[in-house]
């Protein structure tokens, strides 16, 4: 039997639209019935049946806000211009696993984020290196649109256990708010935010600057919301999720780790040390180094990449401080073939334009093998790195 609480969350749930098995998913894991991982272990509940039983993790999220926000975003359809005519932003899965690894990709609509989804369902084994428990994991991919987004339509229809899709456009505080409970009742954690939505030209409304007589401040304006602040935001509003993963992670490795009945305390204790902290990487790109700049141009999108890389170190360096701490990295994917690159190809050298496929690869090998060590550092795709 569910305790009361469990009940109260299922309903606010089922306000949200969420499906019924989250809901169960949901209460099982943080309602004082306790989370099933692996052969039958319970992690981080309270326990009904065990309430004398100390929980092995505390939760740093605060439930009832994101149930609050979810709760606003289902009467309140979001502000954005893109949104489906769903009032929901989840799509209701028919079954919610109960991951051991939470990947959340933005921009997946497309280009290097779609490809980035795709990789990490097709390539179990391969796709994040270092992060062993993402094989097999859940993927969230948040996109602006996902009535319009027939790939991951496919692709979920392929993956219904392990692919959720949720309405999050970056420059929307409220859609933002409402993804994060979402995926905060759905999953509760996240363990790899992968950021890839930005924007350098939209037809008709916005192309790079060759020079400064082409400013215009409504572009800029809008390159800024979307590239720098927008991702900036999701961190704000997903904060609690990250901790709580590497929260969770580290005590999954803990119990692993005393389960293998070489359980020293300080087997234990290496083990829950070692265990990767959630990771946050943002993709940049190398027009945004001040120090390598010799061409100029391109004003409003280089200053937003410079911009959303001091934010990220910025947040590099508050959360190496705090309990459950969380990896930030930046990311230069190369010249990509995706819609982004299709008006400036022309001068790209003989072998340097990549597929999307290369660059997922080559950058969630990068997000995979990285620790909390190379927090705030900027990576190309080769593992180079690259000077501010
Ligand atoms: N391609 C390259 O050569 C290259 C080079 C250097 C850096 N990068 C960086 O790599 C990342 C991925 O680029 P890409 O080539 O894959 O770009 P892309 O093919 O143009 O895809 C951009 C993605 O961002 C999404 N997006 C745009 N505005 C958004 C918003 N307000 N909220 C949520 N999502 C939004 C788009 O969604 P919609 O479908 O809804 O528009 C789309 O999914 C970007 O950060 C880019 O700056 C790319």
């Amino acid at each position: 039997m569910l305790s009361h609480a469990a009940t109260v969350s299922a309903r606010a749930l089922h306000r949200v639209g969420v499906g019924d098995v989250a809901r169960r998913a949901a209460a099982a894991r943080g309602f004082g019935v306790g989370r099933r991982v692996g052969g039958g272990r319970r992690l981080g509940g309270s326990g009904t049946s065990s309430s004398s039983r100390r929980p092995r993790v505390a939760r740093v999220f605060d439930r009832r806000a994101f149930r609050g926000a979810a709760r606003a975003a289902a009467d309140e359809p979001s502000s954005s211009s893109s949104s489906s005519s769903s009032p929901l932003p989840f799509s209701p899965l028919p079954d919610v696993p109960l991951s051991p690894h939470v990947s959340l990709v933005s921009g997946a609509s497309r280009g290097i984020g779609l490809e980035m989804v795709r990789q990490l369902l097709e390539r179990p084994d391969a796709s994040m290196r270092g992060r062993p428990s993402a094989a097999g994991g859940h993927v969230v991919a948040a996109c602006r649109d996902p009535s319009s987004a027939t790939a991951l339509a496919e692709l979920r229809g392929r993956y219904p256990t392990r692919l959720s899709v949720v309405r999050m456009d970056v420059t929307d505080v409220a859609a933002i708010e409402a993804a994060a409970a979402t995926v905060a009742e759905a999953h509760g954690r996240v363990d790899a935010l992968v950021q890839t939505a930005a924007v350098l030209h939209v037809a008709g409304e916005m192309a790079p600057e060759t020079s400064i007589a082409r400013l215009d401040e409504r572009s800029a304006i809008a390159a800024f919301r979307t590239n720098a602040l927008g991702p900036t935001l999701v961190v704000k509003h997903f904060a609690n999720l990250l901790h709580e993963a590497t929260a969770r992670a580290r005590a999954e490795a803990k119990e692993a780790a005393a389960e293998k009945e070489s359980d020293s305390d300080s087997d234990a204790g290496y083990a829950r040390a070692h265990a990767p902290a959630a990771v946050v990487a943002n993709l940049s790109a190398r027009v945004s180094s001040v120090g390598d700049n010799r061409l100029g141009g391109w004003h409003s999108y280089r200053a937003s990449k410079s911009a959303l890389n001091q934010l990220t170190k910025n947040c590099a360096i508050e959360f190496a401080r705090k309990k459950h701490p969380v990896t930030f990295l930046l990311l230069h994917p190369g010249t990509v073939a995706t819609d982004l690159s299709a008006p400036f190809r022309r001068n790209v050298p003989e072998g340097k334009l990549f597929a999307p496929e290369f660059a997922a690869e080559r950058l969630l090998g990068i997000v995979g093998e990285k620790t909390q060590e190379d927090t705030g550092k900027f990576f190309a795709w080769d593992g180079e790195e690259v000077q501010w």
